[in-house]
């Protein structure tokens, strides 16, 4: 296939604001403004942003579990906006505990996506748990007797055991260890190298994103409002919110931040 192996066009998403009134319903409020970027195969893009500025909606609209007001997502040639995890497309969620059936062993979790008829289920659900770091043996457990960060790791084994060719992943790593968060990330990378997976990494950590990403999409207010390469993003932030984010994560130095400041000034496209 010639070609981005997603596209996302102008996505958008209103929500009513709640009231006891119908009729005293306020204008609806756009929580994804016209969203739109692509993705290679086998690429890595970053999406950072503040905490309500779409990035969750974003995903939920892409993976086809909510369906957008406004906009198209067309996976591998096909639109398939509105289908639910259409074939080849996985994503992890922010909140693994609402994302695993509270009464499924983990072992028939994991193997959710496989089809029924696959020989191999039980190994390659093996190798996808130790791919995450956890015992094989965990696979007899239910979720409730996880620990958090197990969860998680049970998710992206999930997301990942049928070798999609795209996998969403939503704050995946936040609730791990260090260690643990190493060795995940690691594997994603690995599995872009061998097998061509592409991601998209939401994160509020601009140290995970710098080094898993290739691209990098910056959102506010529910609006894309820089993207580019995650390096240049990183070096030479344009828009006054990527530097913010930078200066709230970076060790403070005045004389960075001027020089920031000034830099941004003088090169400030028209209008920004
Ligand atoms: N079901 C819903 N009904 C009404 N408003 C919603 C709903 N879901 C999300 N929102 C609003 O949409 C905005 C974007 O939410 P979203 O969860 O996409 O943000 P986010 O960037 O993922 O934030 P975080 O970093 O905290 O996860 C927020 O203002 C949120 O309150
Ligand atoms: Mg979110």
């Amino acid at each position: 296939m010639t070609g981005p192996l997603l596209r996302i066009e102008g996505l958008t998403k209103r929500y009513r604001p709640p009231s006891p009134l119908p009729f005293l319903n306020g204008p609806p409020r756009t929580v994804l403004d016209a969203a739109s970027f692509t993705l290679a195969p086998g690429e890595a893009l970053g999406i950072v942003g503040g905490s309500g500025s779409g990035k969750s909606t974003l995903a939920l609209c892409g993976v086809g579990l909510l369906r957008p007001d406004a906009g198209r997502v067309v996976f591998a040639g096909r639109d398939v906006t509105g289908e639910r995890a259409p074939p080849g497309m996985q994503m992890v969620f922010q909140d693994p505990k609402a994302s695993l059936d509270p009464r499924r062993r983990i072992a028939a979790i994991v193997g959710e996506p496989l089809r029924p008829a696959k020989g191999e289920r039980e190994g390659l659900v093996a190798e996808a748990l130790g791919e995450v770091g956890l015992d094989p043996a965990v696979g007899g457990r239910l979720p409730h007797e996880l620990s958090g960060g197990q969860r998680q790791r049970v998710a992206i084994a999930r997301a990942l055991v049928a070798r999609p060719r795209l996998v969403w992943l939503d704050e995946p790593v936040s609730a791990l260890d260090v260690s643990v968060q190493a060795q995940v990330l690691a594997l994603l990378w690995s599995l872009r190298e061998r097998h061509g997976l592409a991601y998209i990494l939401i994160s509020h950590d601009l140290a995970v994103v710098a080094r898993t990403t290739e691209r990098l999409v910056v959102m506010e207010g529910g609006r894309i409002v820089e993207a580019g390469t995650t390096a240049e993003v990183l070096a030479r932030p344009c828009h006054p919110y990527t530097q913010t984010l930078l200066d709230a994560v970076l060790p403070f130095d005045p004389k960075a931040a001027k020089a920031r400041l000034e830099r941004f000034r003088r090169d400030r496209p028209r209008g920004a």
